[in-house]
């Protein structure tokens, strides 16, 4: 089974994609993880995310262990990685080179303890659009901009970084304009998804809601 969970930044698609994933028994593919190593490769090396040349070299050389490597690395999640990521994932080069490794993931899913999984739970902004266009069950997860500022603000703080309300609020907006206005892949609801808006909603509503629309399409 492949269900693709897309959305804006903190719409809450990384919660709810771990939780199916384990009730399902799918192998997790956070999507933005790719880009977010992509990004901070080229900071890293003190290069710019819209140096083209330098972003499609640092794609066509990721892979999944350095990927894995890179997200240790505390500015992975900031704020700062996140605009990266987005700089280099409006790239049409770079989308091009990532999308194998994204699609050859379901082939042989497995578990980060490498156990065979029955399908994947794909997270990001265009896997029901371009990753996996025939995927079974395909979610469009949003809330305000309000709203997802504040839950990235607050988690920053849990995480005992710096932030500021208005900044992550500026920012997500801005991530949210690179997203939706470019040329390749732009963030938007693959025709065929069920959106849910999550502003009204704690995880444990979605979670369910989801739920019950894969129970009522899959296993009925
Ligand atoms: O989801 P996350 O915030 O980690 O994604 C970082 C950035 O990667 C997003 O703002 C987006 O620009 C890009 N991305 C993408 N396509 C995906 C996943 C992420 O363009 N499938």
């Amino acid at each position: 089974m492949i269900i693709t969970i897309d959305g804006p930044a903190a719409a809450g698609k990384g919660t709810l994609a771990q939780r199916l994933a384990e009730k399902y028994r799918l192998a997790y593919f956070d999507t933005g993880m790719i880009y977010r190593a992509v990004g901070l490769e080229l900071l890293n090396s003190g290069q710019s995310p819209d140096d083209a040349a330098a972003a499609t070299e640092a794609a066509a050389e990721l892979t999944f262990a350095k990927m894995l490597r890179l997200s240790r690395q505390p500015e992975f999640r900031s704020a700062a990685g996140g605009q990266a990521a987005s700089k280099v994932a409006a790239l049409p080069e770079v989308r091009k080179i990532l999308l194998k490794m994204q699609q050859d993931f379901a082939l042989n899913p497995k578990s980060p303890e490498g156990e065979n999984m029955d399908g994947v739970v794909y997270d990001g902004r265009d896997t029901g659009t371009v990753v996996c266009p025939g995927a079974d069950i395909k979610f469009f997860i949003t809330a305000s901009p309000e709203v997802r500022a504040m839950r990235r603000h607050k988690e920053y703080l849990q995480k005992g970084m710096a932030s500021d309300y208005n900044d992550v609020l500026a920012q997500t907006k801005e991530r949210d304009q690179r997203d939706s206005s470019r040329a390749s892949a732009p963030l938007k609801p693959a025709e065929d998804a069920v959106i849910i808006d999550t502003s009204d909603m704690d995880i444990a509503e979605v979670f369910a809601e989801a739920c019950r629309i894969i129970d009522a399409k899959c296993f009925n």
